[in-house]
């Protein structure tokens, strides 16, 4: 299959495609985050057999699905997943991830709002729903910037953020609130973003009857 055929999605600076096993070798390369928040996304160096077991694990899972995010330059810049895939509830779970080295310009919003054409039109799904921290506010704003509404509210263990001192340093005072201690651990409040399909639909209808004017 050429590299062509496996686009399912078009934005104005991005094409997402499926995910392949060249695309772990990419991640690899990819620059760490210097914010000890974000340090939980950096990719854990992998040896070629770990990459392979890597790939083999996440394409073979039947709720599950990957593709790759790929900038104007042809830099494979991020990731989507599509977890928990239910057919029967018609809905799934999405995880999208930029490299650090890209954040912040653009290409995320621009790949999702693309790759919702393609996950309510083609793959025929009726909600699309992701967990997101709730002191993440750049990933926040993101989805709300392509028509995620907040649908839920719920606290987690925080195996990311455990090793910061939320309580004792402060520099992190600001964002206290959105943490709480829960016996011998730390628990960080999250949100659930819902899209729907119709959602989506009134949004292309809006375009449509803007383009006219
Ligand atoms: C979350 C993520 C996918 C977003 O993709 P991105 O390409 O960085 O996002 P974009 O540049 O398209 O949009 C970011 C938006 O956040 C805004 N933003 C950035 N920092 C912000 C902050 N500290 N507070 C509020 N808004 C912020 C930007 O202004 C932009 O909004 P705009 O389009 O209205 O101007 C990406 O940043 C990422 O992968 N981060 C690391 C991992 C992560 O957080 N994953 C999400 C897990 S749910």
């Amino acid at each position: 299959m050429s590299k062509q055929d496996q686009v399912v999605a078009r934005g104005k600076r991005t094409t997402t495609r499926i995910f392949t096993r060249d695309d772990v070798d990419k991640m690899q390369a990819w620059k760490e985050h210097t914010d000890p928040f974000y340090a939980v996304y950096n990719i854990k160096p992998l040896t070629p057999g770990e990459r392979d077991e890597w790939y083999q694990q996440r394409t073979t899972k039947p709720n599950y699905r990957m593709f790759a995010i790929d900038n104007e330059k042809g830099d494979m810049v991020g990731r989507i997943v599509l977890w928990k895939i239910n057919p029967r509830t018609k809905g799934t779970f999405l995880g999208i991830e930029i490299a650090a080295g890209y954040i912040n310009q653009g290409y995320g919003s621009d790949a999702l709002l693309a790759f919702q054409d393609f996950y309510f039109q083609n793959m025929q799904f009726e909600t699309l729903k992701l967990h997101v921290s709730a002191v993440n506010n750049r990933a926040k704003a993101c989805y709300l910037g392509c028509g995620f509404k907040h649908t839920n509210l719920f606290w987690t263990p925080s195996a990311k953020q455990s090793e910061l001192d939320i309580f004792g340093d402060d520099r992190y005072a600001h964002i206290r609130h959105f943490f709480r201690k829960a016996g011998d651990h730390l628990e960080v409040l999250f949100h659930e973003m819902t899209m729907t399909k119709e959602d989506w639909e009134a949004r292309g209808e809006l375009s449509a009857s803007e383009a006219k004017e």
